[in-house]
């Protein structure tokens, strides 16, 4: 299905995202024939550039992210361009939107587009405040001719509970609920989507589904990427609020969500906003055994040395933050009382890796001797990348005298779906935008419902900035003391938790 024809106004467009996700998700949907058959992007910064300068830009960009070389794709790839169109005016000065009105008009007559208008917000979060209300002053945010408009709106969306209120009431101001796209780039991975049709397109996963059968969940998301340049943001951040209140509560949500009553973006969404509202916010004396910061120290990643976060450019040296994090949420619901989720996420650990486990109880009498016994016999791992696949593990004989038990492994890889490449998130997400479909994009309600969550915990580590915070070698697995965690002993061991070498 082809969206309306439409045009799409990038701000921020001269920024990192525009370059490294935006432009190579739109030509690849240029390439697969997906965009609307009438369609024109406008690029919008302050950087004061010509289109031509702009076209060429990209150019170069594009082909190095996806790789580009060949003769025909590059000619594609000019073709592409050719959609592609710059300006530059102060976004802070609402008086400067003239010009991009005169543009929009300008190439609605040109190529006869009628006037359905996409704004994506590629910007720093300071200007999620100013752009929604400049374009309502001019009377951007709504269409005389009965057009539609939208806007897409990138993460951080919110620093807390209160920031997420705030900005929520202000586009909701400016535009509909139904015309806000808050991105979350994890909904767009095909990994991530395929949960909800492993669990309601089959009927033998959903009867174990719940806290009878299922032991308990981990969701690991480890990267052996540092902060890059991204000290300033990450800094205020930390991991807490940069993976755990979007992506992998998320992830959270499609595995713990009841079946939807339909398949359409609001039942979906209403039943992820129930699981957020059901999480159990930890009191201050149960957040001590289950909730573990960590801070990377200097250390190897693939045998090359990289440096501690506290020297990394823009951190200040003493930093609290933590690019660490392992924690059990419960959720306080019919379906999942008593069943911990175990979440374990950090910045330079030793592999890149996100996978979901769902541990199955074990038999109620253990027969057989062998590799597999217990919780971690039966698993269904869902790898969300890299190496997508699905595996169900369970024991079976080992050939030969006697009843030795191994566990063995079922396996699906995606590459035997479809040959082709998987698609990059934002190419599922600028596609389902330009249609209107918000399935997966998150909601005002369940956006609070996890502020809800994350907010007490951020408050009790301001009071106490440095307590219990863990340090690792990066290139490691984490703090020493996440050997414990799984194993259910959330004792704190503070000296696991001491810097090794002060200041490094
Ligand atoms: C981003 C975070 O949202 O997600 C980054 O800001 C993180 O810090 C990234 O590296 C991880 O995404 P992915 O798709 O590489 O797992």
């Amino acid at each position: 299905k082809k969206a309306e024809n439409q045009i799409l106004v990038i701000f921020g467009a001269s920024g990192d995202l525009t370059h490294r996700k935006l432009l190579p998700a739109l030509f690849e949907l240029y390439s697969r024939d997906l965009l609307p058959e009438k369609f024109q992007v406008i690029g919008a910064a302050r950087t004061p550039q010509s289109t031509d300068e702009f076209r060429n830009k990209q150019q170069a960009f594009i082909s190095e992210v996806l790789k580009i070389s060949d003769y025909s794709q590059l000619s594609k790839l000019a073709d592409f361009l050719q959609l592609v169109n710059y300006i530059d005016f102060d976004t802070d000065d609402a008086k400067q939107y003239q010009i991009l009105k005169e543009k929009i008009i300008f190439l609605e007559k040109e190529y006869n587009i009628p006037d359905n208008i996409i704004y994506y917000l590629a910007t720093p979060p300071a200007m999620y405040d100013i752009i929604p209300i400049n374009l309502q002053k001019c009377g951007m945010n709504v269409s005389l001719s009965g057009g539609s408009r939208k806007i897409i709106i990138e993460k951080p969306f919110g620093y807390d509970l209160e920031s997420a209120q705030r900005l929520n009431h202000l586009l909701e101001s400016t535009f509909h609920e139904s015309e806000i796209f808050r991105i979350d780039h994890y909904l767009g991975k095909e990994t991530v989507q395929n949960i909800l049709v492993l669990r309601f397109s089959n009927g033998i996963f959903e009867p174990l589904w719940n806290r009878n059968y299922i032991d308990s969940i981990e969701i690991i998301s480890t990267e052996t990427l540092g902060v890059e340049n991204r000290g300033k943001y990450y800094d205020i951040v930390g991991a807490l609020r940069d993976m755990v209140q979007n992506h992998l509560m998320q992830l959270i949500a499609f595995i713990a969500m009841e079946p939807p009553a339909t398949f359409d973006p609001e039942s979906i969404r209403d039943e992820i906003a129930k699981v957020f509202k059901a999480l159990h916010v930890y009191s201050p004396e149960e957040r001590v055994h289950n909730i573990i910061r960590g801070q990377y120290m200097e250390g190897n990643i693939d045998e090359k040395k990289v440096i501690g976060y506290r020297r990394e450019k823009n951190v200040a040296p003493n930093s609290n933050t933590e690019t660490y994090i392992a924690m059990k949420l419960m959720i306080d619901n019919w379906r999942w009382g008593g069943i911990p989720f175990f979440i374990y996420t950090g910045k330079r650990l030793k592999e890149k890796r996100t996978e979901i486990i769902i541990h199955f109880k074990s038999t109620p009498q253990q027969f057989f001797i062998g590799q597999c016994s217990g919780s971690s016999c039966n698993q269904l791992i869902i790898k969300v990348q890299p190496d997508e696949s699905i595996s169900l593990k369970f024991g079976l004989k080992i050939p030969g005298a006697g009843f030795e038990v191994k566990q063995v492994s079922m396996d699906f890889k995606y590459n035997t779906l479809s040959e082709e490449k998987l698609p990059d998130a934002y190419e599922r997400l600028l596609l389902d935008a330009m249609l209107g479909d918000s399935t997966l994009f998150s909601r005002n309600d369940a956006l609070e419902a996890s502020w809800k969550f994350i907010d007490p915990i951020e408050e009790e580590w301001k009071k106490h900035p440095s307590k219990d915070l863990c340090y690792y070698k990066a290139g490691s697995t984490g703090p020493t003391i996440i050997s414990n965690f799984r194993e259910q002993t959330f004792r704190y061991i503070r000296n696991e938790c001491e810097l090794p070498i002060q200041n490094e």
